[in-house]
């Protein structure tokens, strides 16, 4: 019988700055399920790599001050350390900068021409650099990436087009008869009317810069870096010119990516491999955020929360664990520290490292270290097998939902069940005496068995900690096997051997000091100025500075960061325009009390008169009105 094949890929990485626990979180799931599936019997091909070309990577390095490929190389390199790091078992590694691959998108982009999809034209809209994505004029609301919420930027450049809008029909088709290729639900409603709207014709080159694949019949462009990237998930098969790999592996099991990609997965990628007559991948899978308590992770707000140091600390397991148990696929999550502590320390150092450690001191106590035969079946040792022998069929059964933390959730059900088996059967009392032995050997062949089901099924998750516990086991010459969960006889006569705690026990409160020391030594700090010359105070006896109360604010009709005030101080009202649009709605102003520069000579801003200064304190990323309770016309000295 030929073995099942499994492709799945994660999506390809930009190497503009070091990744962060958002990009492991997906890295970490499409391992997991690689290793799920080798270890259930499948051919398993796991891609992953980075994405190098394009506007964003050549803006980057030319603010580093070197070339676009020293940046991504050095990038490129602490990405693969990483992954090494962090045990990530991918079969392959794909750059976009390789050979391999850039001669193969040029193919594919030859192909598509020849079949009459490709046009010449020229781009005018909008471009969100960021996200490396087109948007129209209507589609970019208030001059805003509807993806990301950051400015766009006015673009107009002769281009290739790509028919888009050819393919609309067989894409709706698509998301409505087929509810396996896109999920979860909500996003595959969103791609269908995102679809019904109207698809139109796709810029696919770029002329205004050259970090990118020459697009092969046009000379100075080069091709649009989401063309590029997407085109990877064939062009690491070996598509078109060594197709082996490719006949064997695609179409494509699962690409997993992030929500905020899904659209180019399932509507641009879906019409390319339309035009080049290749079948569409089985699934596309749109996974949620992790996000922080102040929002999404960025590098720009210094808040990126560093998988390395986290590793360092806890090791990979612990990380792993985590992140598959605590977030549910398809949702946003928040990421903070003390939720990780909780659960590395009730699941992996109480649960899983408890029942380890007392099983096996107890085989070792009161039986010299040899698991012994069981004897007659009595009290909870019917459902206790039941429970442990049905888990792997619930675990593949929640893989195949992509269920990471459900699948989890079996696992740890049966490992609270054998714990509370040991409470139930006191084998301590049953050492008592002798004539409770056989009753003994049976409680511990059962503990026996249940963990050495557990460390198969923890495997896929976690197998540094399989492992552990397999050694601990006696069972350090065999790799765990999966048909082995469905046996509950295989330890007789081996020889265990107490470890070290697999996960010790944290003291929480201490380590979220410590983390928190942490992060504090990796904020950048903050440069304040610094203070100015002395002066006396007959120069500041000059300044005068009196309580005024907002009574009307609104937007400069001219000038997007300008507001104009209409501020109350005593019997006077005066208009004062101040750059604090960015930080204050006008609406929100209203009724503020606040510090005014009384005696500031007026001036104009963009034909506003200004008749004075308001006083705000700049605090991060918004200016603040420096307030007061006192009533307006007061002085302030
Ligand atoms: O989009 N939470 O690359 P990228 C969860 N090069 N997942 C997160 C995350 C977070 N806070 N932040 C990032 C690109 N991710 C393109 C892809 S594919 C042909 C080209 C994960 O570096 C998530 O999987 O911006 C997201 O889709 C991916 O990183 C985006 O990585
Ligand atoms: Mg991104």
């Amino acid at each position: 019988m030929e073995q099942k094949k499994f492709y799945i890929t994660t999506p390809i990485y930009y190497p503009s700055s070091n990744l962060h626990i958002g990009h492991t979180y997906c890295t970490v799931m499409a391992d997991a399920m690689a290793r799920f599936k080798r270890l259930t019997g499948y051919d398993v091909m796991f891609l992953t790599g980075t994405d190098e070309h394009g506007q964003k990577i050549q803006k980057i390095a030319q603010e580093h001050g070197v070339s676009p490929k020293e940046y991504v190389d050095e990038i490129v390199g602490g990405i693969k350390e990483l992954w090494k790091t962090m045990e990530i078992s991918y079969d392959d590694f794909i750059r976009t900068t390789e050979e391999r691959h850039v001669k193969r998108v040029q193919a594919m982009f030859k192909q598509m021409y020849e079949n009459g999809d490709i046009y010449k034209g020229v781009y005018k809209g909008r471009y969100c650099t960021p996200c490396e994505a087109f948007w129209t004029e209507t589609q970019a609301v208030d001059g805003k990436c509807p993806d990301c919420g950051r400015p766009v930027e006015y673009a107009e450049e002769e281009a290739n087009f790509f028919r888009l809008s050819k393919y609309q029909d067989r894409l709706i088709d698509l998301f409505e008869n087929n509810p396996e290729f896109l999920q979860p639900e909500s996003r595959r409603n969103e791609m269908l009317s995102f679809a019904r709207q109207g698809l139109e014709d796709l810029c696919i080159s770029r002329s205004s810069f050259d970090w990118g694949i020459p697009v092969p019949i046009d000379e100075g462009h080069v091709i649009y870096v989401w063309l590029d990237a997407l085109s990877n998930y064939v062009t690491a098969l070996g598509y078109p010119d060594d197709p082996e790999k490719y006949d064997k592996y695609w179409p494509a099991d699962v690409h997993l990516v992030g929500k905020e990609i899904v659209r180019f997965h399932t509507i641009i990628w879906p019409a390319m491999l339309m035009s080049l007559s290749l079948p569409l991948p089985k699934k596309v899978l749109g996974h949620g955020w992790i996000l922080l308590e102040g929002g999404k992770m960025s590098k720009s707000r210094g808040n990126i929360v560093d998988p390395v140091k986290l590793i360092e600390r806890y090791g990979v397991d612990a990380l792993k664990y985590f992140l598959l148990r605590e977030y549910t696929f398809g949702h946003d999550g928040v990421f903070t520290n003390e939720v990780m502590l909780n659960r590395m320390n009730s699941d992996l150092a109480n649960d899983l490292g408890n029942l380890v450690s007392r099983t096996v001191t107890m085989i070792q106590k009161y039986n010299d270290g040899i698991v012994p035969p069981a004897g007659k079946e009595e009290g909870p040792d019917k459902e206790l097998k039941e429970m442990v022998l049905g888990a792997a069929a619930k675990v593949e059964r929640e893989m195949d939902k992509f269920s990471f933390s459900t699948a989890l959730e079996e696992i740890w059900t049966v490992i609270r069940r054998t714990n509370k088996y040991i409470d139930e059967t006191t084998p301590w009392l049953l050492a008592k005496d002798e004539a409770n032995k056989e009753r003994l050997n049976t409680v511990l062949h059962n503990l026996a068995e249940s963990i050495r089901v557990v460390s198969v099924l923890i495997y896929p998750f976690m197998h540094t900690t399989s492992t552990k516990i397999r050694k601990q086991l006696g069972l350090w010459y065999a790799d765990p096997e999966w048909k082995d969960t469905q046996v509950f006889d295989l330890m007789d006569g081996e020889k265990v051997k107490k470890g070290d705690a697999i996960f010790p026990r944290m003291d929480i409160e201490k380590e979220l000091s410590e983390l928190e020391e942490m992060n504090e030594e990796n904020k950048p700090k903050k440069e304040y100025p610094p203070i100015k010359d002395i002066i006396q105070f007959e120069d500041f006896d000059k300044i005068d500075l009196r309580v005024g109360e907002v009574v009307a604010c609104e937007k400069h009709p001219n000038a997007d960061k300008l507001l104009v005030f209409q501020i109350k101080m005593g019997d006077e009202t005066r208009q004062i325009v101040s750059g604090v649009a960015d930080s204050y709605k006008p609406e929100e102003t209203i009724g503020q009390k606040v510090i005014v520069v009384a005696n500031l000579a007026p001036r104009k801003f963009r034909g506003k008169l200004s008749s004075g200064m308001l006083l705000f304190a700049d605090n991060g990323d918004r200016y603040e009105f420096v307030t007061t309770k006192a009533p307006h016309g007061e002085i302030v000295s």
